[in-house]
């Protein structure tokens, strides 16, 4: 059984597998990388790392019209539920919850929550799926942290990076995050959406391939993996 990975620029990635179709950080509108628009995506689960706006996206919009749960902090759900995304999962950092498809693990990420109209949004996340034996990590927004080698523990297939500077880590702070976390196969997101983190990540994707630490991959937005 595969798993489709697609990225629609920034943060905003959609995992498919055999059982389940989940949205991440869903940025459309502003999202100026972004391909699709909202009405396009059909998703069962919508995991949302942070409250930021850039994050949080169209999840409201999309889990009304699919019926989605969202999965996120309890602060963030509450906040979604009040805007008419009802059914949701919360986590914390450090649990991790079996779902019918698949395994789901909250991990720290050094940045910021607070909601659009600047609620409380509890603690940013990075997330770990574990889906048909395959591992990928969502880091959310965050800067480079030494805990990252506890993540390498975990055995991640792919891990999917910031490297837009500014607001998150860098590039040069993401390969150190390679070295710890060791990710077979490395995506980059959070770049060129904005001004401030205008990146051209060519040299990047062929410092990390020739070094042999992972294998990174550039996708286009709307463009896919499989896993
Ligand atoms: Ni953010
Ligand atoms: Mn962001």
């Amino acid at each position: 059984m595969s798993i489709k990975v697609t990225w629609f620029g920034h943060s905003f990635f959609t995992i498919e597998s055999s059982k389940v179709r989940i949205a991440i950080d869903p940025f459309i509108e502003g999202n100026k990388l972004c391909p699709i628009s909202a009405g396009d995506i059909e998703a069962d689960y919508i995991c949302i790392t942070h409250g930021h706006a850039d994050h949080v996206g169209s999840c409201v919009e999309i889990a009304k019209r699919c019926g989605s749960v969202v999965i996120s902090n309890p602060e963030i759900c509450e906040w979604l539920a009040n805007k008419g995304a009802k059914k949701n999962h919360s986590m914390q950092i450090g649990g991790s919850y079996l779902f019918q498809w698949g395994k789901l693990k909250m991990t720290m990420a050094l940045h910021s929550s607070p909601m659009p109209d600047g609620s409380y949004g509890g603690n940013p996340m990075g997330m770990i799926f574990e889906i048909d034996g395959k591992k990928i990590y969502h880091a959310g927004d965050t800067g480079l942290f030494g805990d990252m080698k506890l993540i390498g523990e975990e055995k991640i297939d792919l891990a999917l990076l910031p490297i837009g500077d500014n607001y998150t880590m860098g590039s040069d702070d993401a390969l150190k995050a390679i070295a710890m976390i060791k990710p077979s196969k490395v995506i980059p997101m959070h770049f060129n959406t904005f001004d401030v983190i205008k990146q051209n990540p060519v040299h990047w994707i062929k410092e990390i391939n020739e070094s042999k630490l992972s294998q990174a991959i550039q996708l286009s937005p709307g463009e896919s993996i499989t896993l």
